[in-house]
């Protein structure tokens, strides 16, 4: 480019000179193809021709004119410079944000980009790097503009090579300022896919680890609303579930629940309902070595229950306040059955269920040695004495009735303490006694 602009100006030197003092028989056209090895700084000899006496106010004239013409390029140049130096120090910014970029793509998300989405329309890191080396390309051309306009401006020519040259500079200038802001738009549109990208990856990783804590705590959804159990690892005071709903008052119950536990030397409490003024308005509790027992207003029945073998064991318990008459179930099978616990007691309404811990208090007051270790699922009660057929068939995996005043829902039970979960239930077959 430099070798093709020395030679305009070399030839527009020599029929500018012929133009302004050597009409038709001098002719001297000097067009000197400059090799690209030669001096690049483009010397201009004066003609030798002007030697003549009568010349000589001439040359001086011409090279008065001249030198004006260097003073004028030369602000033009300084002024341009100006222009150069701005787009080169852009530039460098955008290369050394390119460079900025290949370091942030090294980042953690790095490896999971090709096998998760596969809807990103390109590899940022090759764009990248292609965008940076155009650029590089782009600034070194600049350079040599810069320098040819610097070496130019060393030269000395008539004002109409100056305007051409001017133009030509300018042009080049343009097309290059175009070709930047090109760059400098790509570069946005690619950043902001890889941003877009990077969003929609940490969103989708996000909803990912939600959901496996949302398993974990509590609340989550579950393949069916009743299809999760409450687990509580370790005997402590501050694992339990909470059922979200109270009792209303009733004159006869039936308790439910699917229960999972080989803790020694009992089980603990599974299920406490404590009311104002009666922390153990129901109570099912299975401390030291005693059976199961079975605790209304605080009176007690014991239970021919067994189930501290770490299998999934179905158990009902119904009462009735006439002569205070209770049945015990387990796995489908009526165990056992009495009268006059709290007979002709209504149990009272607006108190708290506990699954987990026993109340001292209402809602509280627990103590570790009374806690259940185990699972719990599928808590429902009843206001009335369930037959010994519908406990079967729930027993024996051919129904699922939800209890009628309380209904085991993810959405009833709150979980508490670092180590309490809601997690999803076994398949009901795989929780039968002979599975
Ligand atoms: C992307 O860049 C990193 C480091 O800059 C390199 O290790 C990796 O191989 C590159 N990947 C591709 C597909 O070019
Ligand atoms: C400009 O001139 C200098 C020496 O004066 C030379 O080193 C450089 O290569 C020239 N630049 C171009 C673009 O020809
Ligand atoms: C990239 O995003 C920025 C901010 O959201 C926006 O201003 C710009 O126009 C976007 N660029 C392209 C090329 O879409
Ligand atoms: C489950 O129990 C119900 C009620 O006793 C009975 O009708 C049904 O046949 C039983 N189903 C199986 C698979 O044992």
């Amino acid at each position: 480019m430099f070798s093709l602009l020395c030679g305009l100006l070399f030839c527009a030197l020599g029929s500018g000179q012929l133009a302004s003092g050597q009409p038709d028989d001098g002719k001297r056209y000097i067009c000197r193809a400059i090799p690209l090895s030669g001096d690049a700084s483009c010397p201009v000899t004066l003609l030798p021709e002007l030697n003549a006496g009568s010349q000589e106010e001439e040359l001086r004239n011409t090279v008065m004119q001249l030198r004006e013409t260097i003073l004028q390029q030369k602000e033009t140049i300084s002024k341009q410079l100006g222009t150069i130096n701005e787009l080169t120090t852009k530039l460098s910014l955008c290369a050394s944000a390119t460079d900025d970029r290949k370091y942030e793509k090294g980042g953690s998300w790095g490896k999971e980009k090709q096998n998760t989405m596969g809807d990103v329309p390109r590899d940022p890191n090759d764009t990248i790097d292609s965008l940076g080396k155009t650029m590089q390309g782009l600034k070194d051309r600049l350079e040599n503009l810069e320098q040819m306009r610097a070496n130019v401006s060393g030269a000395s020519f008539p004002s109409e090579l100056r305007d051409l040259l001017q133009r030509r500079l300018g042009e080049l200038e343009k097309q290059l300022l175009k070709k930047v802001s090109n760059l400098e738009e790509e570069k946005s549109m690619l950043s902001n896919a890889t941003a877009a990208y990077r969003l929609k990856t940490e969103s989708t990783l996000n909803a990912l680890v939600e959901r496996i804590s949302e398993l974990e705590k509590g609340g989550g959804d579950f393949k069916s609303p009743e299809q999760f159990k409450l687990s509580l690892p370790q005997r402590t005071n501050y694992l339990y579930g909470r059922i979200t709903k109270s009792l209303p008052e009733m004159y006869a119950f039936t308790l439910c629940m699917w229960i999972k536990s080989s803790a020694t030397p009992g089980i603990g409490t599974p299920f406490s309902y404590g009311v104002p003024g009666q922390a153990n308005e129901i109570v099912l509790i299975e401390w030291g070595n005693n059976p199961i027992e079975l605790l209304i207003n605080d009176k007690v029945a014991q239970l021919p229950l067994e189930v501290r073998d770490g299998r999934w064991h179905h158990i009902c318990i119904s009462w009735t306040t006439r002569d205070g008459q209770w049945e015990a179930f387990q796995n489908g099978e009526k165990l056992g059955t009495g009268d006059n616990l709290a007979a002709w007691h209504p149990i009272k309404p607006g108190g708290v269920i506990i699954l987990g811990q026993e109340q001292d208090v209402v809602g509280g007051r627990f103590d570790a040695g009374q806690a259940f270790v185990g699972e719990l699922s599928q808590v429902n009660i009843w206001d009335r004495v369930l037959k010994p057929v519908e406990i079967q068939s729930m027993a024996n995996c051919s129904s699922y009735i939800p209890g009628n005043v309380v209904s085991w829902l993810a959405s009833n039970v709150e979980v508490f303490g670092r180590g309490a979960f809601k997690r999803p239930l076994e398949m009901c077959q795989e929780r039968l006694p002979n599975a």
